[in-house]
């Protein structure tokens, strides 16, 4: 897998949090009946490990990748999940490294142009933006453009189905993440209509 082949999977990479293991397959075939194949479960539950694994043993047809990855571990503990990318909300030189050494395909966190700076040294050319909408992202994202007119951005973070429009529209924003996708209220009470439902319609969204 690499990660061209994550972020050109669809519009919108649904960011999903799990806290139950057993609501990860569901989840992943909802997201999939409503067309979106790549997903990212943060690392910030107990059970995500856990969900990832699910995810990989039963729906091979996803793309299942790690979020919230903060370290070197966090990458480590993701691959052997099974894990086929990682998404991280920052970038230290360290995390940008291991990635490449352990073979992990990762979309980097960036927010300044310092981080940019440094996420290319890295050899990374596409680029997570976060927090996107909190940091004004559709100036900030045209006005990277000028000085890195290479990278694609995903912007993630205060983006919803109503948002992600003047985002898809921007020439280097290759999809958006959002959690809007796979709202926690929805996941609780099982409603796996309902996010294939917005599943559906994020889908529909044209990158
Ligand atoms: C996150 O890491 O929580 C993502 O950025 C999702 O943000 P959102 O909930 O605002 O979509």
């Amino acid at each position: 897998m690499k990660i061209d082949e994550i972020v050109s999977a669809g519009p919108v990479l649904p960011v999903v949090v799990l806290e139950r293991a057993a609501d990860a397959v569901p989840l992943a075939r909802a997201l999939l009946a409503g067309g979106i194949s790549a997903l990212e479960v943060t690392l910030r539950t107990a059970a995500a490990l856990d969900s990832i694994r699910a995810i990989a043993a039963q729906v091979p047809e996803a793309m299942v990748g790690a979020g919230t990855v903060l370290s070197a571990a966090d990458l480590d503990a993701a691959r052997e999940a099974g894990a086929g990318f990682a998404v991280s909300p920052g970038a230290t030189p360290e995390l940008l490294k291991a990635a490449r050494d352990g073979g992990l395909p990762l979309l980097p966190g960036v927010m300044t142009p310092s981080d940019v700076v440094a996420a290319v040294a890295a050899g990374y050319s596409t680029l997570k933006f976060f927090p996107a909408a909190q940091a004004n992202g559709i100036a900030m994202l045209k006005a990277l453009a000028g000085p890195f007119p290479q990278l694609r951005f995903c912007p993630t973070g205060g983006i919803d189905l109503a948002g992600a429009p003047e985002f898809l529209a921007l020439p280097n924003v290759c999809c958006v993440g959002g959690s809007w996708v796979a709202p926690a209220a929805l996941i609780e009470r099982g409603d796996w209509t309902g996010i294939e439902r917005l599943a559906r319609q994020a889908q529909s969204l044209r990158s």
